[in-house]
Order: C-alpha cells, then sequence, then structure tokens
C-alpha cells in the first residue's frame, strides 16, 4: 500500500478531510489530475469546442429529466397517451419535466450535429483520432436509436404511424424482412408489445450503451488528446516538463470557457421551453397530441426533424434512381479497370464486381434500396479518417474552395431535412435525388478530391490572440 500523506501542522479542516480522503481513494484524485486539472488541451479552442460539454450536459438533462418522467408514465398502450397527459395537467411541475425532455431530444441532435460538424472542418477525425470519431460515430447511432424509441412512448398518432412506417420498411430487406419487422414489433401490428420493448430499450438498453460510448469516448480523446482549430499536435511542442507549450489545464481555463456556451446555450433553452415547446410542430408534431388510433392513418407521415435527411434519401430510392445507380456502379467499375492499378487477373475485380452489384440492383425492389441508402449514409461515416487524404487537417490551411464545398454540404443536409418533412412531390424527389448523389460524393470521392488544390503553410505552434 502506498503511504499515507499527512495534512502540515495547523491545516484546515477542509486540507484535513481532502487528505483523508485522497488516502482512502487515490484512484479519483488521480483521475481528477488526469482528466481536469493536468489535462493539457490547447488554448485556442473557440466557440465550436463548447459542443462536446453541452452534450454531456444535455446527456444528464435528458436522464434526470427522464427518471422523473418514468415516476408518472405508464408502458402499456392502454393508459401511454392518458398518463403523459396526467404528468402534463396534474403532476406538479410534470409539465416542465415533460417539456424539458422533449426539448432536449432536439437539442441533443442540434449540439451534436454542430459537434459533429466541427470534428469534419478541423480533421479531428484524423490520426491519431480516429477512434474518438468512431465511438462519436456509435454515439451517434445510438442517439437515433434512443430518439426512435422514445418517440413511440407517448402513443400519438404520430408515435403510432411514425413507428409503422419505420419497421414496415425493414420488411423490405430480402429474405429475412418480414420475420425481422416481427420481433421488433413484438405482434403482427404495431401494439401493446411494441410500446413495452421500445419502453425497454428507451429507458434502460441505449442509455447504458450511450453512457459506455461516452465514456469510451473521451478516455479516448483524453489519451490522444484535443485537436484544435489550427489543426495541430500541440504535444510536439513541449516544455522540459513534457507540458505542451500551446496546453492549458483543462480546469480550471477550459470549464470556465465551456459556462460561457453553457449560459449561452440555457438561455436559448429556456426560451424554447417556455415560450414555444413545439417549435412550430418541429420538436413535438401537432398529430401527436391525439391519441394513436390504429383505424384513421393520419394524411402525412413524417419523423422528426432529426431524422429526416436521412429519411429523405430513403425516398430518394426510386426505380428511376436504381437505374441511376446502375450507371453510376457501371461508370466506376470501368474508372477502376482502366486506372485502378490493378495486375493480372485481379484487373477484371472492379468490373466483376460491378456486374454483381448492377445486377443485385436490379433484382431487388427499390425500397429495399432506400433501406440500404438510408443505412449505408450514417455507416458511411465510420470511413471518414480513411476517406479523407489531405496534406492538412484543418479547414484553415485548405484551398480556399473547400469552404465553400462544406458549405454546400451543410446546405444539401439541410434542404434534405426540409425535403423529408414534406409530403413527396416531383420537385422535391428530383432535389433529394440531386442531395442525396451529392452527400454520398462528398463522401466517396472525398480521397480524390481531398487532395487537390493549393494548400496554405502550417503554423508550428497555435494561432492565439489573447482577448
Ligand atoms: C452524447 C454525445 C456526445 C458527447 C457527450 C460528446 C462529448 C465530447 C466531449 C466532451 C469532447 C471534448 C470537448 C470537445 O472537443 O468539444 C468531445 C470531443 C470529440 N467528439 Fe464528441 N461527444 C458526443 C458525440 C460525438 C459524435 C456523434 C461524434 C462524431 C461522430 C463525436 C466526435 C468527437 C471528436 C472527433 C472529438 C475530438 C474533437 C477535437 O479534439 O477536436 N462526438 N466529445
Amino acid at each position: 500500500m502506498a503511504e499515507f500523506k499527512q495534512a502540515p501542522a495547523g491545516s484546515s479542516p477542509l486540507t484535513h478531510t481532502t487528505v483523508w480522503l485522497e488516502n482512502r481513494f487515490p484512484t479519483a484524485f488521480a483521475a481528477y489530475k488526469v482528466h481536469l486539472s493536468e489535462y493539457y488541451a490547447p488554448k485556442n479552442f473557440n466557440a465550436w469546442y463548447f459542443f462536446g460539454s453541452l452534450a454531456l450536459l444535455v446527456l444528464v438533462l435528458q436522464i434526470v429529466t427522464g427518471i422523473f418522467l418514468v415516476m408518472h408514465y405508464k408502458p402499456d398502450a392502454a393508459k401511454a397517451f392518458e398518463s403523459v397527459e396526467y404528468i402534463m395537467r396534474d403532476v406538479p411541475w410534470g409539465w416542465l419535466v415533460r417539456y424539458l425532455h422533449s426539448t432536449g431530444a432536439s437539442a441533443f441532435f442540434i449540439v451534436v450535429y454542430l459537434h459533429m460538424f466541427r470534428g469534419m472542418i478541423y480533421g479531428s477525425y484524423r490520426k491519431p483520432r480516429e477512434l474518438v470519431w468512431i465511438f462519436g460515430v456509435a454515439i451517434f447511432l445510438c442517439l437515433m436509436a434512443e430518439g426512435f424509441f422514445g418517440y413511440l412512448l407517448p402513443w400519438g398518432q404520430m408515435s403510432y404511424w411514425g413507428a409503422q412506417v419505420i419497421i414496415n420498411l425493414f420488411a423490405a430487406i430480402p429474405f429475412i424482412g418480414p420475420d425481422l419487422s416481427l420481433l421488433i414489433r413484438g405482434d403482427f401490428v404495431v401494439g401493446d408489445a411494441t410500446l413495452n420493448r421500445f419502453f425497454a430499450f428507451h429507458v434502460i438498453a441505449v442509455p447504458l450503451a450511450l453512457i459506455g460510448l461516452v465514456v469510451a469516448h473521451l478516455l479516448a480523446l483524453h489519451d490522444v488528446g484535443s485537436n484544435n482549430p489550427d489543426g495541430i499536435e500541440i504535444k510536439a511542442t513541449t516544455d522540459e516538463r513534457g507540458v505542451p507549450l500551446d496546453g492549458i489545464p483543462f480546469h480550471p481555463y477550459l470549464t470556465v470557457h465551456d459556462l460561457i456556451g453553457v449560459g449561452v446555450f440555457l438561455m436559448v433553452f429556456a426560451a424554447i421551453v417556455f415560450f414555444a415547446p413545439e417549435m412550430g410542430g418541429y420538436f413535438l408534431e401537432y398529430n401527436n397530441f391525439i391519441p394513436a388510433d390504429p383505424l384513421k392513418t393520419p394524411l402525412h407521415i413524417a419523423p422528426v426533424w432529426y431524422f429526416t435527411p436521412f429519411y429523405s434519401m430513403l425516398r430518394a430510392v426510386t426505380d428511376d434512381m436504381v437505374n441511376v445507380l446502375v450507371g453510376l456502379v457501371g461508370v466506376a467499375g470501368v474508372l477502376a479497370f482502366l486506372l485502378g492499378g490493378f495486375k493480372g487477373i485481379w484487373k477484371w475485380l472492379p468490373l466483376g464486381a460491378a456486374v454483381v452489384l448492377a445486377l443485385l440492383l436490379k433484382t431487388f425492389e427499390a425500397k429495399f434500396w432506400g433501406v440500404v441508402v438510408m443505412g449505408v449514409a450514417v455507416m458511411i461515416l465510420f470511413g471518414l479518417p480513411w476517406f479523407d487524404r489531405s496534406p492538412v487537417k484543418s479547414i484553415r490551411y485548405r484551398p480556399s474552395w473547400n469552404k465553400l464545398l462544406y458549405a454546400i454540404f451543410v446546405v444539401v443536409f439541410i434542404v434534405l431535412g426540409y425535403l423529408g418533412m414534406k409530403p413527396p412531390s416531383i420537385v422535391g424527389t428530383l432535389l433529394s435525388q440531386g442531395g442525396t448523389l451529392f452527400y454520398f460524393g462528398f463522401f466517396l470521392l472525398m480521397p480524390w478530391w481531398s487532395r487537390i488544390g493549393e494548400f496554405k503553410p502550417v503554423p508550428d505552434r497555435v494561432t492565439f490572440h489573447p482577448h
């Protein structure tokens, strides 16, 4: 056992208590040092770096408000809707807890989308932070599952029909589809069994996975150290003690910095919770104030806004789009055959693969490929660290046109989100098809476009202007 420390003579009761605790729980004190007081983070963090701590804040908020909701909510198809009404009208402060939780769900996605975009523009997913990013994408998947399961619980019309539509999509998977959707539903129609299993996943299974992944995300980040807006490795320039010259202790400097973000966030968040909790039908859809009715399909069923960019990509895959995809697969196969540098018999591999893929595309129905496109649109994020071949990390030192490209990416993502909320139309479908091709082109062609253009010289030390 390590030597017991002694508090210096005449120390305050607080010091005595701290020393007493440290002697009995040194691991906690060591963790405080490693992750806070002696975790050296770059001093040039900007506002984009608020969103990690904000995501943590919203995670805690969702867990705490969720616990209080569970105290009054009834996971029973005959009682669920009324129990939510009861929370809203009769439980003291119940309306506040519910609105905090429902607004928190949307806030979570806003914060996480911005957090991911920060990672994209500063190349935070690049070596040595690939695993930090991979844990992040896994968190994003869990978050989507959490949102989906949670949305069924109020048992309103949108809860019911939204779940119905999404679960039916799984039925389009060849061979296993119908059995798989039956397994998810637990019945032949969305019903009490579905509600019970979604409740179990929403309140315990997914949150546990989420918390575990967030811990892994932060431990992996603290092992390699944070990136920064310049995309420079601060660990490359250290003083004689090995402390990065451009690093500052996370606590107190960056905890105080993050508090500014927390303050601004809470003001906006409170304004929404108190004045516009439905947010014009985007955060809480109007149809969800009507109890679920299996006999009455709403005129227009749309998922909540944070799913709609991906939902739009699913709907973009029509029979015509499948033909376009067959053409693109053919072009890619021929290009890889001619320029791929494959030797001997392997030269034929890309062509063979293209033919097989084209045949598969034509064999199964477009609806199935829509599901595949939607799934791959999220999964593709896992590959980002390997798609990007730029010689620099941060967008600051990339060719200027990269900024325009990232701006178009954002616009396309928002337009896809908007289209996903609207009923299908000819123009809407064409736009979402263009958007889907752009989205995939952005990632799949990144190994090519990320290398071209004129890169600016990257400084050795971070750029920092004290205020
Ligand atoms: C519950 C959700 C999440 C929480 C609580 C969370 C938390 C954090 C925190 C506290 C940091 C350090 C502070 C910062 O750099 O902002 C961080 C960094 C990071 N996160 Fe997340 N994160 C979440 C989701 C994600 C997702 C979905 C991704 C990507 C798909 C992601 C990718 C990253 C990356 C790449 C970094 C390193 C950034 C850098 O050093 O520049 N995170 N995260």
